[in-house]
């Protein structure tokens, strides 16, 4: 739709990378009546884009190559779009925003995450408010838990909601690693659903002092996989949902087993609420030839598959 220029033009192309979860552990219930989190969010190169051009009047236009998404005001680029304009008091900006949709919905990948995000940075720039990064994630977090991870991405520790982050010294020297993701692309999964069916099951077990919480995030700051030296020791994968999502939804189940048909395949994991699964490779080269080799397999489990690697970057102009 737009003539494509880079971030100086009046025509911004930003990037907007899906995250996967290398760590997700519940810790217990928050008095906000989300849940309390230990987690290592991981951006993969897998991207939405979002272009982004001004207009002389204050609308808000949002468009989509993609048929099925909801483009009113329960669109998270929409709600984005809003927040850092109604937060920068200028309420007579307007924009025009594309959105070219890559990352698979409902799949635990943060992919409206990444798009609202997206969207600020793109906005930040194109309207010249000057908000650092930092102001950004502040303001992303009433957006959504997985906002403001998606700003600067890369890999990150995520507290609190998930919003509390902490960088991970000397991960970029993880890029080489890679992934095969697949997704049952007839099944979505509900985030809420996800956590709710948790609680259900594992509430008698939730600790609830933050004396307690601090000693786990401690933990996971200290593990092993996450020491700078350590860089490349591939990670062991957690996900505390994927405890109650497998064993009732078939479609994890399928996307499991298959990826532990693989060859080279170091670990594996569902993403967030899943259903998308992965398997983490030493490369790219690797996890090409890998699935590659299983191509009637995956078409057998009618799962859609992708290759790519880690990305230490979140969202940012192409
Ligand atoms: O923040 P987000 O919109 O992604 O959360 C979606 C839902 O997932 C929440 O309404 C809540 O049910 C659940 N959730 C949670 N604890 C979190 C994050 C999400 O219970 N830390």
């Amino acid at each position: 739709m737009n003539q494509l220029i880079n971030c100086s033009g009046d025509t911004l192309r930003i990037k907007a990378p899906a995250k996967i979860n290398l760590h997700l552990e519940i810790l217990g219930m928050r008095s906000d009546g989300f849940h309390e989190l230990a987690m290592v969010m991981q951006s993969i190169d897998l991207s939405d884009f979002i272009e982004i051009k001004g207009i002389s009047t204050s609308e808000l236009i949002i468009s989509s190559n993609h048929s099925g998404l909801s483009l009113g005001d329960d669109n998270l680029i929409m709600k984005a779009a809003k927040l850092i304009r109604t937060s920068s008091g200028r309420t007579d900006l307007g924009a025009s925003i594309h959105l070219i949709k890559n990352i698979p919905i409902g799949a635990g990948l943060a992919g409206g995450s990444t798009d609202a995000a997206a969207t600020l940075v793109g906005l930040n720039k194109l309207w010249k408010l000057n908000y650092s990064l930092q102001d950004l994630e502040s303001m992303s977090a009433q957006l959504g838990s997985d906002v403001p991870f998606c700003i600067s991405g890369g890999t990150q520790l995520c507290f609190g909601r998930g919003e509390n982050l902490e960088k991970v010294d000397g991960a970029s020297a993880r890029d080489v690693m890679a992934i095969v993701l697949v997704k049952d692309p007839l099944v979505e999964v509900s985030t809420p659903w996800a956590y709710a069916t948790y609680k259900k099951v594992n509430s008698s077990k939730y600790i609830n002092d933050e004396g307690d919480f601090h000693v786990r995030r401690q933990l996971l700051r200290n593990s092993n996989w996450l020491n700078p030296l350590n860089v490349l020791s591939p990670p062991p994968l957690r996900n505390d949902l994927q405890e109650v999502v497998a064993p009732i939804t078939p479609a994890v189940k399928n996307s499991l087993k298959f990826l532990s048909s693989l060859s080279g395949a170091v670990s594996l994991a569902m993403s967030g609420s899943g259903p998308s699964c992965f398997a983490i490779f030493p490369s790219l080269d690797a996890a090409t030839s890998a699935l590659e080799n299983k191509k009637a397999e995956l078409k057998k489990y009618g799962l859609d598959g992708w290759c790519c690697t880690f990305n230490m970057k979140g969202a940012d102009c192409v």
